[in-house]
């Protein structure tokens, strides 16, 4: 199972780098717009600061010749960009051309089983289902993953399925319990997933009793 970080921040990024848990990052234009300054620069400090994971980077053209383009050029960028490219029919030709040339790709806006069988069929390195994106119109996102699964499992495609749009600690539970490859977790998901109330009042608990002994040095 891969964690990937859903942020343009750089600074979180590097501070969950150092637990060895971070295999990934996921940016779109919305985190780089966030970030602000140049976007260049913003993924280049996150493809350091991160140098053996996957970084996600999205196309921001329209016209799918310029899309090609802009990939190729997104690709060039480091050795560790995966570049996201809207599961949008339009799209399709191109997808299916970068693939082939060996541009590494992270499908985004996948909302159906059917959009993720085509781009399985083409061959791209991961398919992002939007979970959160369905569960705002309620309509159960976590279904989609396990159709997903089942679909992928059943034909033997080896696309990664990356679980995107996850919005709280229970869509990440549910996203590991559907089989999904990866799930890019905000800051603030992955952060609340690490920790627990028990486990804080547990050490002051230990802390406390521990006091009672007076004892300086242990051992
Ligand atoms: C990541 O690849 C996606 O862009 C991101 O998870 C979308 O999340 P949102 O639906 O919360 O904007």
């Amino acid at each position: 199972m891969k964690i990937f970080l859903d942020t343009a921040n750089v600074d979180a990024i590097k501070k969950w780098a150092q637990t060895g848990l971070i295999n990934g990052v996921t940016t779109n234009p919305t985190h780089l717009s966030k970030e602000g300054g140049d976007p260049k620069k913003q993924v280049l400090d996150i493809c350091a600061a991160l140098p053996e994971g996957e970084i996600s980077v999205e196309i921001t053209l329209q016209k799918p010749e310029d899309v090609y383009k802009q990939a190729k050029a997104i690709a060039a960028l480091a050795k560790n960009i995966i570049v996201k490219v809207p599961c949008h029919k339009d799209y399709y030709p191109i997808i299916y051309r970068l693939a082939n040339e060996g541009v590494k790709l992270n499908i985004t806006l996948c909302f159906t089983m059917l959009q993720s069988l085509m781009m399985c069929k083409m061959g791209v390195r991961y398919i992002s289902p939007f979970v959160g994106r369905w569960d705002d119109i309620d309509v159960d996102g976590i279904a989609l993953l396990h159709d997903i699964r089942q679909m992928a499992d059943q034909y033997g495609y080896g696309t990664g399925i990356l679980a995107a749009s996850i919005r709280t600690v229970r869509h990440f539970h549910d996203a590991i319990l559907a089989g999904a490859d990866v799930a890019t977790l905000p800051i603030n998901v992955f952060e609340k997933a690490i920790e627990h109330p028990l486990t804080d009042r547990g050490i002051e608990k230990f802390n406390a009793d521990w006091q009672k002994l007076g004892i300086k040095q242990f051992p």
